[in-house]
């Protein structure tokens, strides 16, 4: 029998207490049975161990349609850009990732490190003379985007447009009603990114779309049409929703608190660890992506009925004091640190390495070259963005 009455997602109050409501759960009910507004049943595994069990358990899986679950309907724009590795299982997800993976590996990264410095100087240099600026939105939203938009070789001019779009995926709670209602702005992204394949068929150039493009031409079944405008649309938003939450939590944290962040002012050396705490202790991804019970699941005493919907909070395992001691502190040389907050198991963030490489040096030029940065606002106002997946201020003023 449930002890605790469903937790409401859909409520203004659930986001600002989450890891209130976390505790309480992972204490008394860890595998929680809860709806949406518009009835669909939803799953929350709250403990470390059930939620590093649930990652990595194959009767979990994501693509819904494999096992007659309807979850967006037939909506003909979703359903072009819908074929991703999020959303598709082995074997099909193996082959997806194996066509990315090379461009992401540490080492392809690592040689991205001077041009991601010269973009965190110049975004700090043109508000340098203010004094003041949105750390959102005029360094942490920017920054990804921009690495990831040149990565692929969209134009960075369009990074408000595809913020946009991206918002319309990802912002709110994936009730039925905001589904329909993003519909237009999600027919939009797709013909956007159609419109830039279509380009690089005719002229290719020396950019992650042209290669992806060549795959797709290449023939073999390795890549369709829908595939690869999939790929495009999930690295476009994989690639900055999240570390935008990074580099923005983190700055949070680090602001409230002044002993920690000086302590890694005065020792670069700590950055690893920091970022590995950072990603811990407010996760910029709260929750994994829908996974979908292939079969009756029993989990942390729980049985997840067959066709219904699993939420891993990641927020809440990496919080769990069986994953580290004093897991509610910040603790910026912990050792080891375990977290879950790239996810686990076959859809491992394939960005780590990116992200990880993008925090070190955002973080680590904004306390360089900004020593004094306060926050503009009672830490109690700030508001964070109304998501169910991702965890971040939707503004975050500050003054330098
Ligand atoms: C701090 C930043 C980031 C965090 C916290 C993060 C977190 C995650 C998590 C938790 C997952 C697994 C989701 C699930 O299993 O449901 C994931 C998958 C993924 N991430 Fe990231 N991510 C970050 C940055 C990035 C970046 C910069 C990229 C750019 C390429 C990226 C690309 C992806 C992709 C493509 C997947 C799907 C992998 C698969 O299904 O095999 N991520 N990420």
């Amino acid at each position: 029998m449930p002890k605790l009455a469903p937790v409401d997602l859909a409520s203004p109050d659930f986001k600002p207490n989450a890891y209130a409501i976390y505790a309480r759960l992972r204490a008394e009910e860890p595998v929680h049975r809860t709806t949406l507004p518009d009835g669909r049943v939803l799953w929350l595994v709250t403990r470390y161990d059930d939620c590093v069990a649930a990652l990595k358990d194959e009767r979990l899986v994501k693509d819904w349609r494999s096992i007659g679950v309807d979850l967006f309907g037939d909506d003909e724009a979703r359903m072009q850009l819908d074929r991703h590795m999020l959303n598709t299982d082995p074997p099909t997800h193996t082959r997806l990732r194996a066509i990315v993976n090379k461009a992401f590996t540490p080492r392809l990264v690592e040689g991205l490190r001077d041009r991601i410095q010269g973009i965190a100087d110049d975004l700090l240099d043109q508000v340098q003379g203010r004094g003041e600026m949105d750390l959102v939105a005029d360094y942490a939203f920017p920054l990804p985007i921009i690495v990831i938009a040149e990565l692929l070789g969209v134009p960075v001019a369009d990074r408000h447009r595809i913020r946009a779009w991206s918002d319309a995926v990802i912002g709110g709670v994936p009730t039925r009603d905001r589904i329909d209602r993003a519909a237009g702005m999600i027919r939009e992204f797709k013909d956007y990114i159609l419109g830039m394949v279509e380009e690089r068929r005719k002229a290719p150039r020396e950019d992650l779309l042209s290669a992806l493009v060549h795959v797709e031409e290449e023939g073999a079944g390795k890549l369709d049409e829908k595939e690869l405008l999939s790929m495009v649309f999930l690295l476009l938003v994989a690639g900055h929703e999240t570390t935008v939450n990074l580099i923005a939590n983190g700055m949070l944290a680090l602001l409230a608190h002044p002993a920690e962040r000086e302590k890694l002012r005065a020792d670069p050396s700590l950055m690893r660890s920091a970022i590995e705490e950072l990603l811990r202790y407010d996760s910029p991804v709260e929750t994994a992506t829908f996974r979908f019970a292939r079969e009756d699941v029993e989990l942390g005493g729980a049985v997840i009925p067959k066709g219904d919907v699993v939420v891993v909070v990641l927020g809440s395992a990496n919080r769990d004091p069986a994953l580290t001691p004093s897991p509610e502190s910040l603790d910026l040389a912990r050792e080891p640190n375990r977290h879950i907050a790239f996810g686990l198991g076959v859809h491992y963030c394939l960005g780590a390495p990116l992200a990880r490489l993008e925090g070190q040096i955002a973080i680590g030029t904004i306390l360089r070259r900004m020593p004094n940065l306060a926050l503009k606002v009672a830490p109690e106002s700030i508001q964070l963005r109304p998501s169910l997946l991702v965890r971040g201020p939707a503004t975050l003023p500050v003054s330098f």
